[in-house]
C-alpha cells in the first residue's frame, strides 16, 4: 500500500516536471491559437490582446507572438501590447498582414491603433505588413504603430501603408534600431509622417524607404543620439529636426547624425524648424552624403516656423548651433536652394556647409541662390554661395 502510494507520488512529480518544462519551453504564441481568424473581416483585436497577455506572462526565454504569413487580420479597435513582461526579451514574428477598420473608433486625441508600451527587449521581424486603410481616418488623430517606453527595441523589415496619421512613433525609448522598413502613404495625405521620435535616446534607423505625405522622419523634443543612414525619402517633407518650441516650450535635441540618404521629389531635404517663442536648444546636428533629386528646399533652417497664416515674433527662440551640412549633390525645383532663416534675437551659430553642389533641374542653366538671415559659421566649396558664412 505504502509503496503504491509512493510510486504514484513519484509519477505525479515526474508528470508535473514534464508539464512545467513543456509550458516553459512553449515560447510560441500564435494569434490563431487565441481565436484570430485572419479572414480580413472578423475583428481579431481580442485574439491579439489575449495572445499577448499569455506571452507577457510566459517565463520562457524568448516568447514569440506569431502573426502567421498568408493571412489578413482585421484589428478593428486599438490594441495596447503592454509590459513589463516576465521574460527580459520577447519577440513578434510579424509575417502576416494586419489591417485597420473601415471606420474609426471613438478615441481620445493621440490614441494609437497598435501600441507597444513598457516592453523591454522587444524584437519585431518577419516582413509583415500593416495596412492602415488611412484614407478614412486621415481626419482623426490616430497613429498606426507606437512604441512607448520600450528599451532595447529592434524592428526589422516591417511594411506599413496608408497609416491613419504617423506610421510609427517612438516615445521614451532608449536603444532602438529600425531597419529595412517600407512606409508609404500618398503624397497628399495629411500628417502621415514616417517616424516621429520624441524623448528618446540612442535611436538608429537604417536602409529604409519612406514615401509619405509629411516628414519622412521628425525628431522632436527630448531626443538625442539619433543615427539615420541609408534612407530613401520621397515624396514627403524630408528629415526634420522639429518643429520645436511650440507655445513657448523648452526643447532639448542634440547629437543627430544623418548620413547617406536620398531625397527624391520631397518638399524639404535637411530641415531644422523651430517656432517663435520657445527656448532650449537644437545642436550638434549633421547631415552628410546626401543625394537630392528635385527637392524644393534641400537645406532649410527656419526659426520662424509658422504653418498657419501669422505667428507673432516673440523675441525668444530655440537656439540652433553646431550644425554640419556636408557633401550634398543634386537638384532643386525652387531657385532658393539653401535657406538659413534664423531669429534676430537668437541667431544660429557655428553653422557649417561644406562640399555642396545644388543645381536647378534644367541642367543648371537657371541660377540657384541661398537666403541667409542671422546665421553665423563657415562654408567651403558650396554652390550656391552662402554669403553670410565665412
Ligand atoms: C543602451 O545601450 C548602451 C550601450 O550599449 C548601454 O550602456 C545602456 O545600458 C543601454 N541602456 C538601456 C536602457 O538598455
Ligand atoms: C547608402 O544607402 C544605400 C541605401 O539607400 C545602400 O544601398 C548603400 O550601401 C549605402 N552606402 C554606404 C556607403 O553605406
Ligand atoms: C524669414 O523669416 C521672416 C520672419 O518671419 C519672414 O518674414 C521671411 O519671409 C522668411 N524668409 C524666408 C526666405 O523664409
Amino acid at each position: 500500500m505504502k509503496s503504491w502510494r509512493f510510486r504514484n507520488g513519484i509519477l505525479a512529480a515526474i508528470l508535473f516536471v514534464i508539464l512545467s518544462l513543456a509550458m516553459l519551453g512553449s515560447g510560441s504564441f500564435d494569434v490563431t491559437s487565441y481565436g484570430a481568424v485572419g479572414d480580413g473581416k472578423t475583428d481579431d483585436s481580442k485574439a491579439f490582446q489575449d495572445a499577448w497577455a499569455a506571452l507577457c506572462q510566459s517565463s520562457s526565454s524568448q516568447p514569440t507572438l506569431q502573426i502567421p504569413r498568408g493571412k489578413t487580420f482585421l484589428v478593428g479597435s486599438p490594441v495596447s501590447f503592454e509590459g513589463p513582461c516576465k521574460s527580459p526579451s520577447v519577440s513578434v514574428k510579424w509575417a502576416g498582414t494586419v489591417i485597420g477598420p473601415q471606420k474609426t473608433w471613438k478615441g481620445g486625441d493621440g490614441d494609437s491603433w497598435l501600441e507597444f508600451a513598457n516592453v523591454d527587449g522587444l524584437s519585431i521581424s518577419g516582413n509583415g505588413k500593416i495596412y492602415g486603410q488611412g484614407a478614412i481616418w486621415w481626419k482623426t488623430c490616430s497613429g498606426a504603430l507606437r512604441f512607448r517606453s520600450c528599451n532595447r527595441l529592434r524592428v526589422l523589415g516591417l511594411k506599413s501603408a496608408d497609416s491613419p496619421r504617423n506610421h510609427i512613433s517612438i516615445t521614451n525609448c532608449i536603444n532602438a534600431t529600425f531597419s529595412n522598413l517600407k512606409l508609404t502613404a500618398p503624397e497628399d495625405s495629411p500628417n502621415t509622417d514616417g517616424i516621429d521620435i520624441a524623448n528618446s535616446i540612442n535611436i538608429q534607423i537604417s536602409n529604409s524607404l519612406m514615401a509619405t505625405g509629411d516628414d519622412c522622419i521628425a525628431i522632436n523634443d527630448g531626443t538625442s543620439h539619433v543615427k539615420i543612414t541609408g534612407l530613401t525619402c520621397g515624396p514627403g517633407h524630408g528629415i526634420s529636426v522639429g518643429s520645436l518650441g511650440k507655445e513657448g516650450d523648452e526643447a532639448v535635441v542634440e547629437n543627430i547624425y544623418v548620413k547617406n540618404c536620398t531625397f527624391a521629389n520631397t518638399d524639404n531635404g535637411a530641415r531644422i524648424k523651430t517656432w517663435q517663442g520657445g527656448s532650449g536648444f537644437a545642436r550638434k546636428i549633421t547631415y552628410e552624403d546626401i543625394q537630392l533629386d528635385n527637392v524644393r528646399n534641400p537645406i532649410l533652417i527656419d526659426q520662424y516656423y509658422c504653418p498657419h497664416q501669422t505667428c507673432a515674433n516673440k523675441g525668444k527662440a530655440v537656439g540652433i548651433s553646431d550644425v554640419w551640412f556636408s557633401n550634398f549633390q543634386g537638384t532643386t525645383v525652387d531657385r532658393s536652394a539653401i535657406t538659413l532663416n534664423c531669429s534676430n534675437t537668437v541667431p544660429c551659430t557655428n553653422i557649417n556647409l561644406n562640399n555642396i553642389k545644388i543645381t536647378a533641374p534644367t541642367n543648371g542653366r537657371e541660377e540657384v541662390f541661398a537666403i541667409c538671415n542671422n546665421a553665423y559659421g563657415k562654408s567651403s566649396d558650396t554652390v550656391p554661395v552662402v554669403s553670410c558664412l565665412k
